[in-house]
């Protein structure tokens, strides 16, 4: 039952007249068909998330809260199927996939609880016959179009603030992950999610669906995750309806590796963050920017663990690397690998395809990379470590900070002072001192500048989904 092939609108499944193809990208080969829908099934699910709305958003927020614990508890009961679906589709390693499901699930018990404490608050009056109180309502019909990269736990880091805040949600997963999507789906359905309450719509044509989604008035809220281009562009035609929007885009990380940092926990972890989803993730480190005294001893014993990475399908055993996502990613990073070279940085390791298959890229580090190479500029999304030297810490800063992007930044150092400072320093929405993995459904996660608008997860997840209302009670 977890392996659904159609849609899902107005608690129906339903099959569509065209269906387009998902591919495992460790060897091309098709899993299954699903629907290829389009604006007016896209309207059909707007209708009937509007038509919910009212009665979801009167439930007790108790309820809600049951309805996720539920859908969580599903989750994690199939948590080994949903993982192998999503090594299969998104190619991630399955020891990846494991950690993701159990990452999404993550954020549907934590929003459970949140769901319970969206609190409002008093104020203080300023005339003596009026009482001032400040509540919060759900925004209404949200609208959620996520990312490849992260199968399962952008859906869950969406759909679970939204419905424990008694909104109601139209879904648009990626083409290449829907098998996982439609799993999630599948699994929410038997916690018991009322018709309406979620609506899940596949589609090739990202462009249709999602600018239905925006001009729709109906549609309250849009929270996107994927590249600052497409971002952007949603955002503008949000514009038309004023919409509240979410954007969780790209990112150019900096891990800042200084002199005085613990140089093995350094190695180990950029390359946690570096190679994580074979380098396929928002918050992956794009730039290794290493202090001159220490530059060759890290770039030795950072490349004898890159070089010791094992390459191959997601579903073999201890796979670390698995296949990028597709050929548009592969061009991508062979590209961006050749510009380096032409322009006289070094490859130390890996630097070619790798004979597992069409899309699979040898885990890379390449050193005598500078701040105006291609690679140190755009996101590379792929298994490729590009190695700046830095001076002195202004120096460093300054190489972290330049760059339009703001999402997530590394810093390795035994120094409280400089962490403090550094931290204080990088402008980025979120910073991670000696720790590859800074992601966890209790915090807020998202960026600054063009890595996006809104936060995912902690406290501030649920306010993206709430409208405040100040009400003034007159004649007391
Ligand atoms: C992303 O890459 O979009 C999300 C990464 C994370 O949640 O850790």
């Amino acid at each position: 039952m977890l392996f659904r092939k159609d849609a899902y609108i107005a608690g129906a499944w339903v099959s569509g007249k065209r269906r387009f193809r998902v591919d495992d990208p460790a060897t091309g080969e098709t899993i299954a068909e699903v629907p290829d829908l389009g604006a007016a099934e896209t309207e059909a699910a707007i209708a009937a998330a509007h038509e919910a709305f009212p009665a979801w958003a009167g439930e007790l927020a108790e309820t809600r809260s049951a309805l996720l614990m539920r859908w969580h508890d599903a989750l994690m009961a199939r948590a080994d199927d949903v993982a192998t679906l999503m090594t299969r589709e998104c190619g991630k390693p399955l020891a990846e996939s494991k950690g993701e499901v159990a990452y999404a699930a993550s954020f549907l018990k934590w929003f459970a609880e949140e769901g319970r404490r969206a609190y409002g608050r008093t104020i203080p009056t300023t005339v003596s016959s009026r009482r001032y109180v400040v509540t919060r309502a759900p925004i209404g019909v949200a609208a959620a179009i996520t990312p490849w990269n992260f199968p399962a736990a952008m859906i869950a880091r969406k759909a679970g603030p939204a419905l424990a805040a008694g909104c109601t949600l139209v879904v648009k997963p990626p083409h290449q992950t829907s098998l996982t999507a439609l799993a999630l789906m599948q699994l929410a359905e038997e916690a018991g999610l009322p018709q309406g309450v979620m609506n899940m719509v596949t589609t090739s044509d990202a462009q249709a669906v999602g600018a239905a989604l925006c001009d729709s008035e109906r549609v309250r809220k849009l929270s996107f995750t994927g590249s600052t281009a497409v971002g952007k562009s949603l955002a503008a035609l949000s514009a038309g309806t004023m919409k509240r929007v979410s954007m969780e885009l790209g990112g150019n990380a900096p891990a800042l590796v200084f002199a005085d940092c613990d140089l093995d926990v350094a190695v180990r972890e950029v390359a946690i963050a570096k190679f994580r989803n074979s380098g396929q993730t928002c918050v992956c480190v794009n730039r290794v920017l290493v202090e001159d005294s220490i530059h060759d001893a890290f770039v030795e014993a950072f490349s004898a663990h890159v070089a010791a990475m094992k390459v191959g399908p997601g579903l073999e055993d201890g796979v670390q690397i698995g296949p990028l996502i597709d050929d548009k990613a592969m061009e991508k990073v062979t590209r961006l690998v050749q510009s380096a070279k032409d322009a006289g940085a070094q490859v130390v390791v890996g630097g070619e395809k790798h004979s597992a298959g069409a899309r699979f890229y040898q885990p890379t580090v390449i050193s005598g990379v500078s701040q105006d190479m291609a690679i140190a500029q755009e996101e590379i999304f792929g298994p490729v470590a590009p190695i700046i030297r830095f001076r002195d810490e202004a120096e460093a800063l300054a190489l972290a900070n330049a760059t339009p992007y703001g999402l997530a930044a590394y810093a390795f150092t035994q120094s409280l002072a400089r962490a403090w400072r550094v931290s204080e320093k990088l402008a980025f929405g979120m910073v991670s001192l000696n720790d590859g993995i800074l992601s966890t459904a209790v915090a807020p996660f998202g960026g600054v500048k063009d890595s996006g608008l809104g936060r995912e997860g902690g406290g501030e997840g649920l306010d993206e989904y709430l409208d405040v209302k100040f009400t003034s009670f007159g004649g007391i």
